[in-house]
């Protein structure tokens, strides 16, 4: 599982790391690793670089809002990103959207909230079905 952060993300990419070892994933770090400004896409690439080429299967990437990451990483083929706020979206965005990068916003979560998000977008399933359709259709602008 590959994981990035920007200055803003660090922190909390830091406690994600611990909480996907305990839960037996190999996180691999991409940085940032201080606080000191960055630039958010730098390491939504990275991680985003990896799925895409199949490197990684999955990747968790925080910064202030999540939105940015998300942004910058959905701009490679074959990812799709997701900002999850609460549990039940961390599920619905793997259950219908077949989500493959989570985005987490350090500045709008509480970290055990983050925790419990992360938790919930590792153990759904994609639901498939009608889903896998409309997935399909994202990378089909038309
Ligand atoms: C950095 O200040 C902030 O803009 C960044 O972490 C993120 O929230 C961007 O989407």
């Amino acid at each position: 599982m590959y994981v990035g952060a920007d200055h803003a993300g660090v922190a909390l990419k830091a406690r994600l790391l611990a909480e996907l070892e305990r839960l037996g994933y190999r996180g691999v770090d991409v940085g940032a690793t201080t606080a000191e400004s960055t630039d958010y896409p730098d390491f939504a690439h990275r991680v985003a670089r990896a799925v895409e080429t199949g490197e990684a299967k999955r990747g968790v990437l925080v910064c202030g809002t999540g939105v940015g990451m998300a942004m910058a990483a959905n701009r490679h083929p074959g990812v799709r990103a997701a900002v999850a706020w609460n549990p039940d979206v961390a599920e619905l965005v793997r259950r219908h959207n077949d989500a493959n990068v989570l985005t987490l916003g350090a500045r709008v979560l509480d970290e055990e909230e983050a925790v419990r998000i992360l938790e919930r977008w590792l153990d759904a399933p994609f639901d498939g079905g009608r889903h896998v359709r409309r997935v399909h259709k994202i990378e089909e602008p038309g």
